[in-house]
């Protein structure tokens, strides 16, 4: 891979189209949607102005997808949903943007999906309301299944958002480069939420315990390597492509692994990083400027690129016990598109 490859935010060659992949799912894609537009909870014409807000931008759905063909790839006969998987479906991907809604309050964000945030369109306070009633919605859904061990589940995945959250926010400008803990915290802020929906859609399949111990492997590397790529983009791509603002995690003073590759070496461009980010420099143009070009040029972009991979292997071995579908083929599909996405 050259590093123009890895600027352009490309980490293999060849791209699947995810709309393809997504192909097997189309018709369960347009149920989801069709319910995360409809207001589960109240009906009055502000709120749906506050929804519409959330969810008129799209947004990629991977976990929605991940949900629907792992239920797919696990069912007897293979390909058979009910309702059920929509509804958990739905919930994974309400999950979801409610954190984001909420994150975006923590970050003081503007721009989201392309599209102006809730806080910044409306105020800080609107924007928790929003995230508390799209929560709201996830407990609804949740209560449908009538599954005790989902309702478990997704009740961790609460409470793992929550800690990462905490974890990321008092690791601000700590220069650090403990893996086991930017790991810990990928699975708190990411990874946990993947696993919970590729584990609850066997488990409502009634698969044998070594199906949905593979499919919550699945998810959780998965979603280890998803916020990889996600801390890489944060350094290679443009704001204009990813909808949201790019160098941001530095700015923050979040640390990810871009450039914890470059702190742990004993030289002189690790020295400069730790200056800009103990003195805050990084919060200024002209210091982040100058620490992402000292990730990008001291590998930085290379080695993170080589991380994702091996959480994308290790995704990959967990979908060998399932029998061979085009649902399966999809779910190895998505782990090279995660790897290639740009957005
Ligand atoms: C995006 O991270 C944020 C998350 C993945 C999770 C945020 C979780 C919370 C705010 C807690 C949610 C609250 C409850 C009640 C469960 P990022 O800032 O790295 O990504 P970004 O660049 O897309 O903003
Ligand atoms: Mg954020």
């Amino acid at each position: 891979m050259s590093t123009q490859q890895a600027l352009t935010g490309s980490i293999i060659t060849a791209s699947p189209d995810l709309g393809l992949l997504l192909d097997p799912i189309k018709d369960e894609l347009e149920q989801v949607e069709k319910f995360l537009n409809s207001n589960l909870v109240d009906d009055s014409p502000f709120i749906e102005e506050l929804l519409g807000q959330v969810f008129r931008s799209g947004g990629k759905r991977i976990r929605p997808a991940l949900v629907l063909l792992t239920s797919k790839a696990s069912s007897t006969p293979r390909g058979r949903v009910g309702r059920l998987h929509i509804i958990l479906s739905v919930l994974t991907e309400l999950i979801h943007t409610a954190s984001l809604v909420h994150d975006d309050v923590l970050d003081s964000a503007s721009l989201r999906r392309g599209q102006e945030t809730v806080n910044r369109k409306f105020s800080d306070k609107l924007a928790v309301l929003t995230g508390d009633l799209l929560f709201a919605q996830a407990s609804v859904c949740l209560s449908r299944l009538m599954n005790p061990v989902i309702v478990g589940i997704y009740g961790q995945v609460l409470g793992d958002l929550c800690a990462g959250e905490i974890r990321q926010m008092r690791q601000q400008f700590v220069v650090s480069t403990d893996w086991d803990a930017y790991i810990q915290k990928s699975v708190w802020k990411t990874a946990s939420l993947f696993a919970a929906g590729t584990q609850s859609a066997p488990i409502l399949n009634l698969c044998t315990d070594n199906v949905i111990g593979d499919m919550k492997a699945y998810g959780l590397n998965l979603g280890i390597c998803f916020q990889i790529v996600d801390d890489l983009l944060d350094v290679t791509g443009n704001s204009l492509a990813l909808g949201k603002a790019a160098g941001s995690d530095l700015t923050h003073g979040v640390i990810t692994a871009p450039a914890m590759f470059v702190l742990e070496r004993n030289d002189s461009a690790a020295q400069k990083l730790t200056r800009l980010i103990k003195t805050k420099d990084v919060t200024t143009e002209a210091g982040v400027a100058e620490a992402l070009e000292i990730i990008r040029s001291n590998g930085g972009i290379e080695a993170t690129v080589d991380l994702a991979r091996q959480y994308a292997r290790r995704a990959r071995e967990a979908l060998t016990s399932l029998q061979p579908s085009q649902y399966r083929d999809s779910l190895d599909s998505l782990i090279d598109w995660l790897l290639t996405r740009t957005t």
